[in-house]
């Protein structure tokens, strides 16, 4: 029985995974490293320090630098994120993703936040959408980032419901590993090859449907 539904933040919510690839983009360039949207996938969801490990890798420059040069490396990714996110206002919700919560809420489900971003609070600040979860999960509070299952099972735990009568709403590969890792239902919000794991995709948010979901999700 499906009893709670535990939402991504950044490119599900709103769109903050477009800055966090285009603070990135600017570090890998000044660093000798470009890359592309095809790469971006598979930082989506990923941690501030892992991510700049995947880059420094792609570039063949894991070695190349001190924990010190790194450390400030992803300060500086977080800089120019932070002040991306600075212009956030309640407009820069997804479409149809406040109406699909209320749905959701309406329906009796609970509702959680599971990210993987230090900068999570401030982001639901700035959306003013704080009021909708049951509970938040971010990263200052988990030690493992997805694709490891922690911040869902977290999140489920601090609602009280059972883990298989969650659903997991994700837009990124790694998230909708943890999720199915957690033993959740998930559900993709992108491309359907990329989030081939996912047990529903649906190709934005304006698609998510409370009645689709309930479908799939019960005959699964
Ligand atoms: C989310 C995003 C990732 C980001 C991570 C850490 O999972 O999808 O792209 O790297 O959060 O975000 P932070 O704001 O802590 O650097
Ligand atoms: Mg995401």
């Amino acid at each position: 029985e499906m009893k709670a539904v535990i939402f991504d933040l950044d490119g599900v919510i709103t769109d903050t995974a477009e800055y966090h690839y285009l603070a990135w983009k600017q570090l890998g360039e000044e660093l000798g490293i470009p890359f592309d949207r095809t790469f971006n996938e598979q930082l989506k969801g990923v941690s501030r320090m892992e991510s700049l490990e995947k880059i420094l890798a792609y570039g063949n420059k894991t070695n190349a630098y001190t924990v010190e040069e790194k450390e400030q490396f992803a300060t500086k990714k977080n800089e120019l994120y932070k002040q991306l996110i600075q212009k956030i206002t309640p407009n820069d919700l997804l479409p149809g993703i406040e109406k699909f919560m209320q749905e959701v809420k309406e329906k009796g489900m609970k509702i959680g936040l599971a990210s993987a971003s230090k900068n999570a609070f401030t982001v639901i600040e700035k959306l003013e959408v704080g009021h909708y979860f049951d509970t938040i999960v971010d990263a200052a509070t988990v030690k493992h980032s997805k694709p490891d299952p922690e911040v869902f099972l977290k999140a489920a735990d601090q609602l009280g419901v059972p883990y298989e009568s969650c659903v997991g709403v994700e837009d990124a590969q790694a998230g909708v590993e943890a999720i199915k890792r957690a033993g959740m239902f998930a559900v993709g919000v992108g491309n359907a090859d990329q989030l081939a794991q996912a047990d529903l995709v649906v190709s934005s948010t304006n698609e998510l449907k409370f009645v689709d979901l309930f479908r799939a999700f019960t005959e699964k």
